[in-house]
């Protein structure tokens, strides 16, 4: 698949983070919400640990499954999932929130804060605004990547920067950073993250 074809390298330092997050808080039974390709979700899996992938994309899913046999898949809409409230001590969604459109980022945020246990976390990986040369560099080709990627998910991407990224959008939809590990590299950011 051409998606994992060019980022999955790019992409290795952050999915280790991302992993680490989750194994150091013991954040199982842990979702990955939007899960793509299903390389992050392969990663989470730990022997006696479940992980579940879910996407919407059932093409997408299907190729998950073919290379993450260990974990389970599911085809869902990340805004109304049908797990019970409470399931999961550690939801991941890495890249997904950015291509949104603002009112449903909202949306799926209030779903997976529905579906964390009492001391569950969020792993949130997304793009934030440059704040150094590097990142501002890293920028450029970020949004020369997101403009391939199609119009509605440039737009949507252009209009997450311009609210703040990331950090502006876990603070306005009620969620407190517990640890953040910024990657200028890809002008995005790690975040552990917890309901306020
Ligand atoms: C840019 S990809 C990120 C994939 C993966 N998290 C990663 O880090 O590689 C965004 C994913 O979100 C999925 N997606 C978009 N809207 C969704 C929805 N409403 N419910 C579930 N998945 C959705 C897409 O199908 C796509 O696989």
């Amino acid at each position: 698949m051409l998606y994992t074809g060019i980022l999955e390298v790019p992409l290795q330092g952050i999915r280790q983070k991302v992993r680490d997050f989750v194994l150091k808080n013991d954040l199982f039974p842990a979702l990955d919400l939007c899960c793509g390709p299903g390389t992050q979700a392969g990663q989470l899996w730990r022997r006696g640990s479940p992980a579940v992938g879910l996407d919407i994309n059932l093409k997408m899913l299907k190729y998950a499954a073919s290379r993450r046999r260990q974990v389970s898949f599911l085809c869902a809409d990340a805004a109304r999932t049908p797990f019970r409230p409470a399931t999961f001590r550690g939801i991941v969604i890495s890249f997904a929130l950015h291509e949104m459109e603002t009112e449903f980022r909202a949306r799926l945020l209030s779903e997976a804060k529905s579906l964390l246990a009492p001391d569950g976390r969020l792993v949130v990986v997304d793009f934030e605004r440059p704040w150094d040369t590097a990142s501002r560099t890293a920028y450029l080709y970020v949004s020369a990547v997101e403009r391939m990627a199609g119009r509605s998910h440039f737009r949507n991407g252009r209009d997450f920067f311009r609210r703040g990224g990331l950090r502006a959008l876990l603070r306005e939809n009620g969620l407190r950073e517990v640890e953040r590990q910024n990657i200028a590299a890809g002008t995005c950011a790690v975040v552990l993250a917890a309901p306020l």
